[in-house]
């Protein structure tokens, strides 16, 4: 359709021409060389203590911060750590959360599906990996303002987050030490601040591994009505 049957926006809701994206290859050929890229994208615990620069995190931040969002609200606060003594003081107290977690709040079942994840209290990698990425959803704008789909906007933006993270050659965990109160207050945030997640970012150590798991097939995932 060439000419559009849409009517035009009010002039009090300022509108500008549409800069859009045209990729070189057919749609074919690039959706599925940008899900070969992220299919190779796994989850994992085994960092290296290899630097990455600040201008690299800063970049997939970026990335993260071109994510849609309720109202446009923007309800999100990447905080990147990379100072060594700040890293222990986080390891430490997701540690503790992770101890109380196995040892007395995870049930059972919960146990039983973490088995092939073989993960335990132990953090180290929040020490070894060069940067610590604390994502927080913002419960306000910074001005006191209304958010509006907090959850999906900040999951939408951590998602960016983690493929350009894949995209520049580093591994990342999405890590939920629970409850993360703690990691507010050792990040001196503000309370209208929530945590979200805790990704390391960096290399993975040399012989890396990671659990043999399987990803579902298109025809779980999906129905085509
Ligand atoms: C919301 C969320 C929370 C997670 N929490 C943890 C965690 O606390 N510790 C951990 O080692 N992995 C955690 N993971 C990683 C998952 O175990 C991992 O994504 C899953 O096993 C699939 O593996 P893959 O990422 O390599 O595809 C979490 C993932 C998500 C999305």
């Amino acid at each position: 359709m060439d000419h559009h049957p849409y009517p035009p926006p009010s002039a009090d809701a300022p509108h500008e021409p549409l800069e859009r994206y045209s990729p070189a290859g057919t749609p074919e050929s690039e959706s599925r060389a940008f899900y070969e890229r992220m299919d190779q994208r796994r989850t994992v615990r085994m960092f290296s203590d290899r630097p990455v620069s600040r201008e690299t995190i800063a970049w997939c931040i970026r990335a993260a911060g071109t994510a849609p969002s309720g109202a446009n609200k923007q309800p999100w606060r990447f905080v990147a750590v990379s100072d060594q003594a700040l890293k222990k003081t986080i390891r430490e107290g997701a540690e503790e959360e992770e101890r109380a977690f196995y040892e007395e709040r995870a049930s059972q079942r919960w146990l039983d599906d973490l088995k092939p994840f073989a993960t335990t209290p132990d953090k180290q990698f929040l020490e070894i990996a060069p940067w610590l990425v604390a994502v927080f959803a913002l419960k306000q704008t910074d001005d006191g303002g209304q958010v509006y789909y907090t959850q999906e906007s900040v999951g939408i933006a951590t998602g960016l987050f983690l493929a350009a993270c894949h995209h520049a050659g580093l591994v990342t965990v999405t890590h939920t030490p629970s409850p993360m109160a703690f990691l507010r207050d050792i990040l001196s945030r503000p309370k209208h601040e929530k945590p979200f997640l805790l990704i390391p970012v960096g290399y993975p150590v040399e012989g890396a591994v990671v659990p043999a798991i399987k990803r579902k097939p298109l025809d779980e995932i999906s129905a085509w009505l």
